[in-house]
């Protein structure tokens, strides 16, 4: 099969890599827009040289008439996260655009199993349509779901398969499965972090909005002519505040709720 017979093969891949490169940047790019959190830190694409997809169909056996049934990354995207909770979300990203444009027809689930070599990730093949000169045609896309630091892992560990051939020394492989846990280890690590900023994110915003009604209903009691009330209160706020105590911010808030709440039903 010639050169130009390739070309045109790819032509449909290429596309849709383009393409879905594209549409996960932007969402990418949409989430920091409205001053959101991505789960989605970066995106890559790359179409299989020809050279691959001959090696693959003479390893494999695969009939050169079933290569696109068959041979299921030639149109291969890869999804950064910064957390591995982050994989999952991007996970229902797709699943949610089934319908759409993005139908998961296989699941391969490497992040809650290891695969034996270390590697951790998390795959899912979508049948995806594509719009071209040729006409219009669905075709397979792998997408790989990882982080940031397993991606660090996985590249070097494929360019040691690349350079001994697949035939890595059992010491080496040893030590890249070692390498596997410590990379683990840093994503539980950075995990755990995470959940503690977004926990200071939220006492921040509910110490914020307790701020915010204190300082309303003590406006509202010298309103009501409930001067003695109010200024004892702004006393305890001040104090409050100044200590930076949050847990008894959001119940002085309470407090004043219901207080405003007894006069009103007073009035
Ligand atoms: P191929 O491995 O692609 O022949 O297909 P498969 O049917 O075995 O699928 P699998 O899910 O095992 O692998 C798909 C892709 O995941 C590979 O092409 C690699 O990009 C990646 N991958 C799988 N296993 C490893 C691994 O041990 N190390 C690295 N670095 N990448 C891996
Ligand atoms: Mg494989």
């Amino acid at each position: 099969m010639g050169t130009k017979y390739w070309q045109e093969f790819l032509i449909p891949y290429h596309q849709a890599v383009d393409e879905i490169v594209l549409k996960f940047t932007s969402l990418k790019e949409q989430y920091e827009k409205i001053g959101e959190y991505s789960p989605i830190e970066s995106v890559y694409g790359r179409v299989k040289s020809v050279s691959s997809i001959l090696e693959k169909i003479h390893n494999y056996g695969v009939d050169i008439e079933s290569l696109e049934e068959n041979i299921q990354d030639i149109a291969g995207v890869r999804i950064m996260c910064q957390f591995e909770a982050d994989i999952y979300e991007v996970v229902e990203l797709i699943k949610k655009r089934s319908d759409c444009d993005m139908e998961i027809i296989k699941v391969k689930d490497y992040l809650s199993e290891a695969k034996a070599s270390g590697y951790k990730s998390y795959h899912l093949i979508i049948r995806y349509p594509v719009f071209s000169v040729a006409g219009n045609q669905t075709i397979l896309v792998e997408i790989q779901i990882r982080t940031l630091a397993m991606n660090f892992w996985s590249i070097i560990e494929h360019s040691l398969n690349y350079k001994y051939k697949e035939n890595i020394p059992e010491t080496i492989k040893r030590r890249l499965v070692n390498a596997a846990n410590a990379v683990n280890e840093v994503d539980r690590e950075m995990s755990s972090i995470r959940e503690e900023i977004q926990n200071a994110q939220r006492l921040f915003g509910l110490k914020s909005s307790s701020v915010t009604s204190i300082i309303d209903n003590i406006g509202y009691l010298y309103k009501l002519n409930q001067g003695e009330k109010a200024s004892q209160y702004e006393k305890i706020f001040d104090d409050l505040f100044a200590q930076e105590d949050i847990i008894q911010l959001i119940l002085l808030r309470k407090e004043l709720e219901s207080e405003v709440n007894k006069i009103e039903a007073e009035v």
